[in-house]
């Protein structure tokens, strides 16, 4: 679906009449994170330690001839030597999924879902959605007691939280495809690293820990992921400790020995089905064997001279990016400045706007008809500006999702890749929220999603990221549940030239919208663009949050004195996996200081 900005004209006058008679906070403070740029490195122009916009000083790694860039060390050192062993992008993706499934529990996987988009080096793009669908016996008001009330925590633990998994069609599907190396070469090293097991890191033996009431009270009867089977037992995963996962090795060499059937028929399934009734889940063989990834046409769409590839629906992430892209493209950022006032205050409002249309219209296109090019469009953008003012923050409560003309209402993890040739792939997956269900499947060893929480259980009622959504995501077999998964890939000139996406629920189109204009507009590095501190809105609640730092004492006085209620968070926002192509050819991974996310090229 190509979306061509033709008509831009008369938004952009609007725009620039906005920006004419604004009231941009003027005076420069010693805290007002003075930047300037230098040689396209975004620079400080004040020693002052405590307006350091950047979360890290971390520097993005250099490759000529490919750069993978992931959640985890181990997953990207697969994906590495996949392209090294001269293995494409896809082929190195396909590995990396993998991976993650035995290194990365808490959001890699074989249990739940994803996107990719894959553009190939002559330019063609394509996406695919492998994301969970409602089981068959699913039914609208499955979370629901007789009175009508949200039954709480139903679609978030336990065995009926979870939709039918589509990670593994997905990547039987794009490597049937586009994969150059064999299925076996590619699903190999995760073999290898559940059955011979792997040092875990700091960050994955708390992870572990965490969780470990839920994998006893879940799990009864079951050691996988505990340092010690003892119920009683104090005993805590370190970093340096090896997790040797063998059930889940085999299910692994079923994948690697019969493909999709490895793990959709016989052994895997009859194990999952089994699982599914020692909890009351829905999900039976009969789903497993029906499920399909389907390959869908990217959205694309011009943003100045750049053109941007995303997810369609099923993700609500592509068409959000877009419009928040949109909104602000007539406006001055560059000049006004990274996260100053009158920046932040355009990127809020139109955050604002397209959170409320996600709600109204966003659902699976398979069973609702989502208006996208309408939404982008630069007219319909106008019109959901009209009620914006410079002097007051609007509020959130006189804000609906918009008008469009004959339209009916009705943990996670991401990764860049770009080979030799110049194939990129961007892929988000995810098990939902950290370690999905927490349910593991007895005999087969992996954990399954808590998707089926991305529907709308109940119209208005928020979901677990606080998103509020209606009929279009309401529950119904066989549907998928509305993602705002945001993989993404952007071309310059007609070439290639960013790779782009994160985890973060609600927050992942806000962060990869901020990440690519550090990038375009205030002239960062990917590196520091990813290290940059962040903010986030959408619409409901009606507040701002931002990570400690991102803004400087002006910005935050300057949006207070217009009404926005800002919120500093004590967490961070987003684990980006990126890749830029520098002009002379060369490719920039930058991985998030945030975690253990690593960006390895050669
Ligand atoms: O598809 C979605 O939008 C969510 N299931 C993503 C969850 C997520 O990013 C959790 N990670 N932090």
């Amino acid at each position: 679906m190509k979306l061509r900005s033709t008509q831009y004209a008369p938004f952009l006058l609007f725009a620039l009449a906005f920006a004419s008679c604004k009231t941009q906070s003027t005076t420069t403070t010693k805290a007002d994170a003075k930047l300037s740029q230098s040689q396209g490195v975004y620079q400080y122009r004040d020693e002052d330690p405590l307006v350091k916009p950047f979360f890290s000083d971390r520097v993005g790694v250099i490759g000529r001839n490919g750069m993978v860039a992931s959640a985890h060390p181990e997953a990207s050192q697969v994906g590495l030597a996949i392209l090294k062993a001269g293995g494409n992008a896809v082929d190195a993706a396909v590995a990396v999924q993998f991976a993650l499934a035995v290194v990365y529990p808490g959001a890699g996987n074989i249990g739940g879902g994803g996107f990719m988009v894959y553009r190939d080096n002559t330019g063609k793009a394509y996406t695919l959605d492998y994301r969970e669908k409602a089981p068959g016996n699913a039914t609208q008001n499955m979370y629901l007691d007789s009175l009508g009330n949200v039954r709480p925590g139903l679609s978030i633990s336990g065995h009926l939280a979870s939709g039918v998994p589509g990670s593994v069609d997905g990547m039987a599907e794009a490597h049937k495809r586009f994969g150059k190396l064999t299925w076996a070469q590619v699903v190999q090293p995760a073999v290898d690293l559940a059955a011979k097991g792997f040092a875990l890191t700091e960050r994955d033996a708390l992870g572990l820990n965490r969780i470990k009431n839920d994998l006893n009270t879940i799990n009864p009867g079951k050691t996988y992921f505990l340092k010690s089977a003892e119920p009683t037992d104090t005993v805590t995963w370190h970093k340096g400790d090896l997790l040797v996962q063998t059930d889940l090795a085999r299910t692994m060499q079923r994948i690697k020995d019969q493909g999709r059937a490895g793990f959709y028929e016989g052994e895997t399934a009859r194990l999952l089905a089994e699982e599914m009734g020692r909890g009351k889940g829905l999900i039976t063989e009969e789903d497993l064997k029906n499920y399909h990834a389907v390959w869908r046409e990217p959205i694309q769409a011009k943003y100045k001279s750049y053109n941007v590839i995303t997810m369609p629906p099923t993700s609500s992430g592509g068409v959000a990016l877009l419009q928040m892209m949109r909104f602000t493209e007539p406006f001055p950022l560059r000049k006004w400045g990274w996260n100053r006032d009158s920046t932040v205050q355009v990127m809020i409002e139109a955050e604002r706007r397209v959170y409320a249309d996600r709600a109204k219209f966003m659902g699976d296109p398979d069973f609702v008809k989502v208006p996208v090019a309408q939404l982008v469009s630069p007219e319909y953008l106008k019109t959901r500006w009209t009620d914006f003012s410079w002097a007051k923050a609007t509020d959130s409560r006189t804000i609906k999702g918009g008008m469009i003309p004959g339209y009916e209402s009705l943990e996670t993890t991401h990764f860049s890749i770009v080979d030799k040739e110049g194939n990129a792939v961007s892929i988000t997956t995810t098990l939902n929220g950290g370690y999905g269900s927490r349910v593991v499947v007895g005999g087969a060893g992996f954990f399954m999603n808590n998707e089926m929480d991305d529907f709308s259980v109940k119209p208005g009622s928020p979901n677990m990221y606080g998103l509020i959504g209606n009929q279009a995501n309401a529950i119904a077999p066989n549907k998928r549940m509305l993602s705002s998964m945001t993989p993404t890939i952007l071309e310059k000139d007609g070439k290639l030239f960013m790779v782009v996406g994160t985890p973060g629920g609600s927050t992942i189109m806000t962060s990869v919208y901020q990440t690519i204009l550090n990038v375009i507009e205030h002239g960062m590095t990917m590196q520091q663009a990813v290290n940059a501190l962040k903010f986030h809105h959408q619409w409901l609640p009606d507040k701002t949050t931002f990570e400690n730092g991102a803004f400087s004492d002006a910005t935050i006085e300057g949006l207070k004195n217009r009404g926005y209620i800002l919120e500093k968070l004590t967490n961070t926002l987003g684990r980006m996996d990126c890749v830029l192509i520098r002009p002379d050819g060369s490719y920039e991974g930058a991985s998030d200081p945030r975690a253990d996310n690593t960006a390895l090229g050669y």
